[in-house]
């Protein structure tokens, strides 16, 4: 019997996760999952608002959720939208995800299935603390 990969199992929980996306406004239901660096892993869904600029993602839900947990160091993330549809993390998402991992296995859901790809791959050069350095 094939062992199923912890990318597999990590988007397994993002799918479980979507379920409880709240997303009356776009009616697109996003989970997702990170793995900390302790190998537990914490789930988030999209919650959306009225006042639509409030609404956060999927991503940033799970990371918030695991800080909150005393967890600040992940070893993977995955993301899972609705069937069909490409998925990936958005662009504030990915800035998120840099304040807490390096470099990290990002696995979303796409049209033609899953990608399977890292934080650096979709945001090179990332903005980080050391850029906040104090000079000399
Ligand atoms: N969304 C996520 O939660 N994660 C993504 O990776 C893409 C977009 C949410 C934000 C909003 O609630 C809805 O999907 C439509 O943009």
């Amino acid at each position: 019997m094939p062992t199923t990969s912890s990318a597999d199992t990590l988007l397994d929980a993002a799918r479980a996760a979507r379920r409880h996306a709240y997303a009356p406004y776009s009616h697109f239901a996003v989970g997702a999952a990170v793995e900390t660096a302790e190998g537990d892993v914490v789930v988030g869904c999209n919650v959306e608002n009225a006042s639509i600029g409030l609404s956060i993602c999927a991503e940033r839900a799970a990371i918030v959720s695991a800080v909150a947990q005393g967890r600040r160091a992940f070893a993977a993330l995955a993301v899972a939208g609705p069937a069909g549809i490409d998925t990936a993390p958005c662009g504030a998402c990915r800035q998120f995800m840099a304040e807490f991992g390096d470099d990290m296995p990002v696995t979303f859901t796409s049209h033609d299935g899953v990608v399977k790809t890292t934080l650096r791959a979709l945001l090179p050069f990332a903005f980080t603390a050391e850029a906040l350095a104090p000079e000399g």
